[in-house]
């Protein structure tokens, strides 16, 4: 099958296509065949040689993929050949087939395609867990989220809306700033004129915000407890902007926070299971009618993976970098 692999640690070039194997399900897996994969920023990470694959996992890239299951392992039930799925993966999306924990797999919702669907696992799984699950956000809650128009803030800023949270949320420009607001978000922040804090406490009135995704880290950590609300819930899935931060701890004393981060990837797969049962219940009727929609910045065949990467370092997308596999004139899938 067509695959693309990491030659060695390092830039975009590095995302090589190659022939490998088609992979077999285990006996509680999914062999499916893929038409799309979405492209997420732990795979520029994964590529760096900062992120390597859980073990077990695939080291071909690629944390999400949606298509046809084409056979089944010995312990799945539920599934049946030719259902389309979409899938969470611990690794090898960027590629003609792929292996996919039978509990992790979700129908496609709604009338989506199969590109759309691929765009969901990786964010929706994030943004539930870590906003709604860990940082207990509800309606009426302030929630303010970094990086607006990323495919997580982008599924933050519309899941969050759709449950009556009133959305603030910080992007590198005016015209970003502007796509959160039409997503849902109350207000747009541009960071690079605005200073979050200060808009924080004007528009809620000296409060602050009741949940903070971040993705910054680094000195995002301090002013972030500034920006948070009495009870504030800060989580970090991300550090973009550094791992080391300092913290006046009096402050999180007094406002009694909570700081907490996760990583979804290398969580237990039975952690995985329950996020994708709620998921299914509570996010994809949302999904399905419209109110949680993916936004595709550009589809790359499969082959120039490399570019897709090139261009989410770059940070001029907005929302999610998608891969077609079936659509590769390059590629000729043969059915195993
Ligand atoms: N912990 C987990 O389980 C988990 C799971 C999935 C994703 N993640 C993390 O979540 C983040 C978003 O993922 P994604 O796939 O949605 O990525 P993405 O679409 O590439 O978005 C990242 C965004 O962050 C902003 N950014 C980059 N560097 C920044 C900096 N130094 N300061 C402020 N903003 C910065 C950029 O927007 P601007 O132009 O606005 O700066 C960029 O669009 C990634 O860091 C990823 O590793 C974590």
């Amino acid at each position: 099958m067509p695959a693309i692999e990491i030659a060695a640690p390092g830039g975009p070039e590095q995302l090589r296509l190659v022939s490998r194997p088609v992979p077999s399900p285990g006996e509680d897996e999914v062999l499916i065949r893929v038409i799309a994969a979405g492209v997420n920023r732990p795979d520029v990470a994964q590529r760096q040689g900062y992120y390597a694959p859980p073990p077990g996992a695939s080291d071909i890239p690629g944390l999400e993929a949606a298509g046809e299951i084409v056979a089944l392992g010995s312990n799945v039930s539920g599934w049946a050949i030719h259902d389309r799925v979409t899938a969470l993966l611990a690794g090898g999306g960027y590629a003609g087939y792929a292996v996919a924990t039978a509990s992790l797999c979700l129908p496609i919702p709604g009338e989506l395609t199969m590109l759309e669907a691929a765009a969901l696992p990786e964010t929706v799984f994030t943004v539930w867990s870590n906003v709604f699950e860990r940082a207990g956000c509800k309606a009426g809650d302030v929630l303010l989220v970094h990086g607006g128009t990323s495919g997580i803030g982008t599924t933050t800023i519309q899941m969050a809306a759709a449950f009556g949270v009133r959305v603030f949320a910080t992007a590198g420009s005016p015209e970003k700033a502007r796509v959160c607001e039409d997503l849902g978000a109350v207000r747009g922040i541009d960071y690079r004129t605005e200073d979050f804090v200060e808009v924080m406490k004007r528009e809620t009135g000296d409060a602050g915000a009741d949940v903070i995704l971040d993705m910054v880290a680094g000195a995002y950590v301090a002013r972030n407890m500034a920006a948070a609300a009495m009870f504030g819930r800060i989580v970090c899935i991300a550090v973009l902007g550094g791992t080391k931060a300092q913290i006046d701890v009096a402050l999180m004393m007094r406002k009694r926070l909570t700081l907490c981060g996760s990583m979804l990837r290398s969580s237990p797969v039975a952690r995985k299971a329950e996020i994708a049962d709620a998921v299914r219940k509570r996010v994809w009727p949302l999904v399905a009618a419209g109110r949680v929609r993916p936004i595709i910045h550009s589809t790359f065949p499969l082959s120039q993976a490399g570019a897709a990467h090139a261009l989410m370092e770059s940070s001029k997308h907005i929302g999610k970098i998608m891969l077609s596999v079936d659509a590769d004139p390059l590629l000729v899938q043969q059915t195993p």
